[in-house]
């Protein structure tokens, strides 16, 4: 099918008409999530990418599909205590504890030297409670320079709010709704934890309740130890485990979300390559966010933009659009 595809849309552009067979640059890898537009599916993860600014002398901001903030909390959090990572084979755990500078601080500060770079800005929004929540979109709600906000009900790394949400689909729904209330101005996405025994029913949890779209998912509550010093490899003794080593279990989680719910799905977990990518489209995901990849090489969402133009080409896709769900389909 899609070899035939592939045949017919070569004849057509190298008719006379276009005068030229197509190669890699044209394969456009435009996407939108809802209403959002992206002028590609990589998205720099939360948490990963600090507020933008500290990887804009690294990165062409210009080049990437779009980044998240940092968690933004209503009074600024000092974090864990260190250590606040560690490597894990295939993978990496982290426990910052959501340590930020604070959304009055993000707004004066950071934002107007975000607002000076071509690229989409989604603040990712933490509270304790849902009045946190709320407080923190509406201090976002008055200021430029964002296109949308990620709830994040799914951290594994502090000890009130993040996971009870995620965990409770009346929960959930309720600081969902709220959310929905509040944010006014903008598309709300939520991150979903990947610790829940359905996350079908989370997933349409939070679409009843006005969720633009979901990110799938967050970090798995995970350990480290060193048994000679009978010690926790990291201050906050567990972590979340993110990276290569998660990405075959939060595949299957995207793609069984996109079997129940309507609204779009950012998949993350485990990205590094164009494969990765497209594995993520083809059980559902509209685009993926990229996070642990950027500790090892804090250029890799721009470098992989252009392999996923190629490994497109090669594999006869002349829009990333084309291949969206496309696993499912096939096997019927
Ligand atoms: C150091 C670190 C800090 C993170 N901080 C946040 C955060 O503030 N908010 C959030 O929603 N997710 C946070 N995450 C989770 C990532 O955004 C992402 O969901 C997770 O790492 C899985 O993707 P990956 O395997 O590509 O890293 C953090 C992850 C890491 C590694």
């Amino acid at each position: 099918m899609l070899g035939l595809r592939a045949i017919l849309c070569r004849a057509v552009s190298s008719s006379p008409a276009s005068n030229r067979a197509r190669t890699a640059a044209d394969v456009d890898l435009k996407v939108k999530v809802g209403s959002l537009p992206f002028r590609n599916p990589i998205l720099a993860a939360s948490g990963t990418f600090g507020y933008g600014i500290e990887f804009a002398n690294l990165v062409d901001l210009g080049k990437l599909g779009g980044f998240v903030t940092k968690g933004l909390s209503r009074e600024p959090i000092a974090g864990a205590p260190a250590p606040r990572l560690c490597e894990t084979p295939s993978g990496m755990l982290n426990a910052v504890g959501l340590q930020n500078v604070g959304v009055r601080a993000f707004v004066e500060q950071k934002l107007p030297v975000l607002r000076k770079f071509d690229v989409p800005v989604i603040a990712n929004v933490f509270g304790y409670c849902q009045e946190d929540y709320v407080e923190v979109i509406r201090a976002l709600e008055g200021a430029d320079g964002l296109v949308g906000y990620e709830l994040n009900i799914s951290c594994p790394n502090v000890k009130k709010g993040g996971l009870q949400f995620g965990g409770d689909p009346v929960m959930a729904a309720e600081v969902t709704a709220a959310a929905r209330k509040a944010a006014v101005k903008r598309p709300l996405w939520v991150k979903l934890s990947p610790l829940v025994a359905d996350i079908g029913l989370m997933a349409r949890t939070v679409e009843a309740e006005g969720a633009d779209a979901l990110t799938i998912a967050n970090t798995y509550p995970a350990m480290a130890v060193d048994f000679r010093r009978q010690k926790s490899r990291l201050g906050n003794q567990t972590g979340g485990l993110s990276g290569p080593a998660i990405k075959p279990i939060t595949l299957r989680l995207v793609w069984e979300a996109w079997k129940t719910v309507k609204i779009p799905i950012i998949g993350l977990g485990g990205i590094e390559s164009a494969s990765d990518v497209l594995d993520y489209i083809s059980v559902g995901a509209t685009c993926v966010q990229v996070g642990t990849a950027s500790f090892i090489d804090p250029e890799v969402s721009e470098r992989l933009t252009g392999q996923l133009r190629s490994t497109c080409f090669e594999s006869n896709l002349f829009t990333i659009n084309e291949l969206k769900g496309r696993f499912s389909a096939e096997i019927g």
